[in-house]
């Protein structure tokens, strides 16, 4: 059986606010509201949701870059909700095996440093020497199709695909088990993502990485994902093995992302399914389902009561009311 890498649950991520600077009362932005999931070694989860969903959030809780209001990560069997309770050797072994890659390849790569620096410098703090370093950088470099060479040049003297292949570079040295990306494709040209795309699919296999590839629309994730999870206002509404997704979807809103995909072919017409009204903010989330004032199935109760995340085929969870 294949290992649990990433144990997620009910992970919370609210930011407070005040309304006025005078309120007394606290509010709070529920980013991230009830998530969980199983990450397994050698899989992808692929992440997906409109704008504001949360999906940064919870990439960032999950390397700790935000401390979680609720809810626990487990690494294998290791508790890393709040890894700063660990002692420093231990929380950097923690640190370097799970990494992130950045939307921007702009402005996620320093432009003062050379690539050598900016793929060297994180070895260095987690204490690895010149010799094996130097064997590192040069071999990461390879491994996305750049030379050791390039290692002197600066970030400016690449194209976007390069500069996200560095990024990925960077991340691959530290030797990490699981590679978050935060939309590491939405910045460049179709033909581009394509190559970034397999070029993740081949480091995959060739380290056996586990990833979360986080992206706003369906068609992206199709190729990478093993399991997706769709969100919707920081929760998961719908979460299943890819195949699943694409051929059996189930809850309103997937079914409204996977209209939006274009079909590559001018006789079949596909029926693009248009979501009426705003995206509601996180601040504010309307009552009952979050997604009521938009769905186009929506009936009567949708509005009052939350409907949970159910099993309701193997491996195939929904929380939509229209499943029982
Ligand atoms: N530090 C913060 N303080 C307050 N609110 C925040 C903070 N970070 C994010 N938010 C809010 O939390 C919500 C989720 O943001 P997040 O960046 O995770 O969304 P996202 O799904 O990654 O969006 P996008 O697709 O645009 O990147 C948003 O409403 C955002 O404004
Ligand atoms: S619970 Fe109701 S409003 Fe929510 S997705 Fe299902 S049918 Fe639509
Ligand atoms: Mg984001």
């Amino acid at each position: 059986m294949t290992e649990n890498l990433l144990t997620v649950k009910d992970l919370e991520v609210h930011f407070p606010y005040k309304e006025s600077y005078f309120s007394l009362k606290k509010k709070y932005v529920y980013a991230v509201d009830g998530v969980s999931f199983v990450l397994k070694k050698g899989q992808t989860l692929g992440v997906v949701g409109e704008s504001g969903c949360g999906k940064t959030t919870l990439g960032l809780a999950i390397i700790n870059l935000l401390a979680p209001t609720a809810g626990s990560i487990f690494y294998k069997d290791i508790d890393i909700t709040n890894i700063y309770h660990y002692p420093l050797k231990e929380r950097m072994e923690f640190q370097k095996k799970i990494q992130i890659i950045f939307q921007d390849p702009y402005s996620s790569l320093n432009p003062k440093m050379t690539l050598n620096r900016i793929i060297g410098d994180p070895l260095k703090i987690h204490g690895i020497h010149k010799k094996e370093r130097e064997d590192r950088i040069a071999d990461v470099l390879k491994r996305v199709d750049l030379t050791p060479e390039h290692g002197h040049r600066f970030p400016h003297q690449f194209s976007g695909g390069q500069r996200q292949r560095i990024g990925i570079a960077r991340s691959l040295a530290l030797q990490p088990n699981i590679i978050i990306g935060d939309e590491p494709v939405s910045a460049l040209d179709v033909s581009i993502q394509a190559q970034v795309i397999n070029l993740l699919i081949r480091l995959q296999k060739e380290f056996n990485l586990s990833y979360i590839f986080i992206a706003h629309d369906l068609a992206v994730i199709e190729h990478i994902s093993d399991r997706i999870a769709v969100m919707y206002l920081g929760k998961i509404v719908e979460l299943a093995n890819a195949k699943d997704i694409y051929q059996n979807p189930k809850h309103p809103y997937t079914l409204a992302l996977l209209s939006a995909i274009p079909i590559p072919n001018p006789k079949k017409k596909a029926k693009r399914i248009i979501l009426e009204g705003d995206v509601p903010g996180p601040r504010n989330p309307p009552s009952g389902c979050s997604f009521h004032p938009r769905c186009p199935s929506r009936f009567s109760g949708c509005d009052e009561v939350s409907p949970t995340l159910q099993e309701i085929d193997k491996e195939h969870f929904t929380a939509c009311h229209l499943y029982g």
